[in-house]
């Protein structure tokens, strides 16, 4: 008799910050070392900077960078976006991808995890970014604001807080979770987090 053992969750982590030295890129390095020992395999887009300002006539062209990011996020079962606020608001380079996936539609009922590093936690990022996302039929099932972001990591990008080593790891377990979670849960769970950011809960995709 065969013994039956789950395929792994595939994560698929995306900074939205595309400088060298940064903690939303380092946050995601500690989430990946959190997830790993759950039986997971963690995958990164690394391409954001590739990718051309959307363009609703370019929607259906074959750019290479475009078929690589709706792929990668189709074949995920949950993602973890960690996205710097740019003046109040989140940092353009990750709004234009997800703008490539509205017509293609690879977000729906898709988990997703939210953060926001750096000098406030960017309450307005992660708003937005909940928002797009929930707008695409994803479901944003945990969020995590990290201020004065550059004491929590080291210069090497070694996480050294242990609070906020805490809560990524609580992110990334809700994450984690919802891959298997049965469906009305998951919904129950983004109703939640999208409502506390003050988002309409009207717009959480229905239960499959
Ligand atoms: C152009 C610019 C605008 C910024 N605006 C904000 C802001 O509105 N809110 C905030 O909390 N931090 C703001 N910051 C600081 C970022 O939070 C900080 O640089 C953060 O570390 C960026 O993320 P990273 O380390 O992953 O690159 C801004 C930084 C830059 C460069």
């Amino acid at each position: 008799m065969g013994v039956e053992t789950a395929a792994p969750v595939r994560l698929l982590t995306v900074s939205g910050s595309l400088q060298e030295r940064s903690t939303n890129r380092a946050a995601l390095e500690a989430a990946a070392t959190f997830a790993r020992p759950l039986a997971v395999t963690v995958e990164d887009f690394g391409r954001l900077a590739e990718l051309p300002a959307f363009d609703p006539d370019r929607s259906d062209e074959a750019i290479e960078v475009v078929e690589d990011w709706r792929r990668q996020v189709a074949s995920a079962d949950v993602i973890l976006v960690a996205a710097p606020e740019y003046a109040g608001a989140l940092a353009g380079a990750v709004k234009n991808a997800f703008d490539w996936l509205v017509g293609s539609g690879e977000l729906y009922r898709k988990a997703v995890a939210v953060i926001s590093a750096g000098t406030s936690g960017g309450v307005h990022a992660r708003r937005m970014l909940a928002q797009t996302l929930t707008w695409q039929g994803a479901y944003v099932v945990a969020e995590l604001g990290i201020a004065a972001a550059r004491t929590k990591f080291d210069p090497d990008g070694r996480l050294t807080d242990d609070a906020t080593a805490a809560e990524i790891a609580a992110v990334t377990h809700m994450l984690v979770a919802a891959a298997t979670s049965p469906s009305r849960d998951v919904v129950a769970r983004a109703t939640q987090v999208v409502g506390e950011l003050g988002i309409d809960a009207g717009h959480v995709a229905p239960a499959a």
